[in-house]
């Protein structure tokens, strides 16, 4: 049987494939980095961590950084790449958190809400876990874009489909959600997030001098959409309290 989405079993091809290539390293990480700002004295989980790599430059940009992922083996070259100060939990952002409430001024989610079926038990949990008026910065599959190689024509829908990369010559056979426009504004409204910005960023002077083809493509089509989500003014639970989902 296929099994999808293994990052355990690929987990050195995919960190050393993202270390340096144009649509992380040269594309979505400096856009994600751009819109979270100033982290120097701020408390920024990284959630969907992966092998660290994000995390490793809010670290040097004076972030008080905790990452979380579900992958055992990335968590483990996360764990290396980071040395022994950066606090890394293994668990699931479907689930409840093993994280005190009101405990981060910023949650980056960085390329992790396609692999989530249902945005509001994930959101929910994001908002307990920020302090009151802390923010969340999200980087996604653009909608408007990947419905089309999904092969399913139904914009409006929320399904799941199946895509092969290659990565370091390996191949993954992977499994996103796609969900319109419209759906993510509503899970945000609905745990309690203003839309703050959202942003389509062009590529940079980097993506061109490595890549024209690529600079051109991209600059013709968002492959993935970036929002800052302002948490609103209550504070969902009191600190330490779990709330029920
Ligand atoms: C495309 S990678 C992005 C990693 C990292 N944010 C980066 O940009 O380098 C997606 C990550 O999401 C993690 N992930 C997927 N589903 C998850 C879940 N339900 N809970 C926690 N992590 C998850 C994977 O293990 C993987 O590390």
């Amino acid at each position: 049987m296929a099994i999808f989405n293994d990052y355990d079993k690929y987990a050195s091809a995919y960190d050393a494939d993202i270390e340096d290539n144009v649509y992380n390293a040269l594309y979505e990480r400096p856009a994600t980095l751009a819109l979270v700002g100033d982290v120097a004295g701020r408390r920024v989980l990284d959630a969907g961590c992966g092998s660290g790599v994000l995390s490793q430059a809010l670290a040097a940009s004076g972030a008080a950084v905790t990452g979380v992922d579900l992958s055992t083996n990335l968590l483990a070259i996360a764990r290396h790449r980071l040395g022994p100060d950066v606090p890394l939990i293994q668990a699931d952002l479907d689930q409840q958190l093993p994280i005190r409430s009101s405990t981060f001024d910023v949650v980056v989610a960085s390329l992790v809400m396609h692999y989530l079926h249902d945005w509001s038990g994930p959101l929910s949990e994001f908002r307990r876990v920020l302090a009151p008026g802390g923010c969340v910065i999200i980087s996604t599959h653009h909608p408007f874009v990947d419905f089309r190689p999904s092969g399913q024509g139904d914009y409006l829908g929320t399904f799941e489909f199946t895509e092969e990369w290659v990565k370091s010559g390996e191949r993954f056979l992977m499994r996103f959600w796609h969900r319109p426009l419209h759906a993510m504004f509503d899970a945000f409204t609905a745990a309690g997030f203003t839309v703050e910005r959202v942003s389509e960023p062009r590529p940079g002077a980097a993506v061109r001098d490595r890549s024209p083809e690529l600079f051109e493509q991209l600059g013709r089509e968002a492959p993935f959409i970036f929002f800052i989500l302002r948490s609103d003014d209550r504070d969902p639970s009191p600190a330490g309290e779990t709330p029920s989902r």
